[in-house]
């Protein structure tokens, strides 16, 4: 074979199996291509946040947004949504009247698209986009909060939210529910379902029942 023609170089791969050798290299290349396309185009900003903590991007549906918003309806003081993706969730909670409002958000690209958004709502100055780690950030002067995040790591996200945030908060979280908080409403259905919860009704909830076991304990 001439070495030096394409064509011909072509032909004899074509002809030639897959040995033990090439499977392995196919699997590496596909591997690696995966890896590059999660961390660079999914995943970029994630490097230090644990694996078992990143959570991809998946935008809330329209009724999700509208479910989130009516179970904000009526609401003041300062509101974030924890893993903020383009930021629609930040935007149309403006748009409904709270103010100040945070978007947390590790990807890049998102806060750029969230950003875009915002200047093209004419709401640039008025939200806020931050490349924060939502684990890292302190939550105790927030009123109200929202999250779509994985259920893996909702039950981290309770302890954070209980040691953090004031008795006046109210946390929404979209398509999966806090799994040992009791809701105080929910709206809609399948996944557009949405949960409210009310940190000083949770907080007393938890003394209530530790009292209730304390009693029983025989001493
Ligand atoms: C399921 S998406 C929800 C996006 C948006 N809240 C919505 O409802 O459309 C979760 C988002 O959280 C972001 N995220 C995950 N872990 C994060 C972290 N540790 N800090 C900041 N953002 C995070 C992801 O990049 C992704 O955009």
């Amino acid at each position: 074979m001439d070495q030096d023609d394409p064509g011909e170089a072509m032909a004899e791969l074509q002809e030639r199996h897959l040995g033990g050798l090439g499977i392995l290299e196919v699997a590496a290349g596909t591997g690696l291509f995966a890896y590059t396309f999660w961390a660079g185009f999914l995943m970029p900003g994630f490097r230090r946040v644990p694996l078992k903590l990143q959570v991809p991007y998946v935008p809330s549906s329209r009724q999700q947004v509208e479910n989130v918003l009516s179970l904000l309806r009526d609401r003041s003081g300062k509101m974030v949504d924890l893993g903020s993706g383009d930021g629609r969730i930040v935007l149309a909670a403006y748009r409904q009247g709270l103010y100040p409002v945070v978007g947390y958000e590790l990807n890049p690209w998102l806060l750029r698209l969230s950003r875009f958004y915002a200047w093209r709502a004419g709401c640039a100055r008025k939200v806020s986009y931050q490349k924060e780690d939502l684990w890292k950030v302190n939550l105790a002067d927030c009123k109200n909060i929202t999250v779509f995040l994985a259920p893996s790591v909702l039950p981290l996200l309770e302890t954070k939210l209980l040691a953090e945030l004031p008795n006046e908060a109210r946390v929404v979280s979209g398509r999966f529910p806090l799994p040992n908080w009791e809701p105080i409403a929910t709206v809609g259905e399948g996944l557009d379902k949405v949960w409210a919860y009310d940190i000083g009704l949770i907080r007393q909830n938890m003394e209530m029942r530790e009292t209730t076991f304390l009693q029983g304990t025989p001493v």
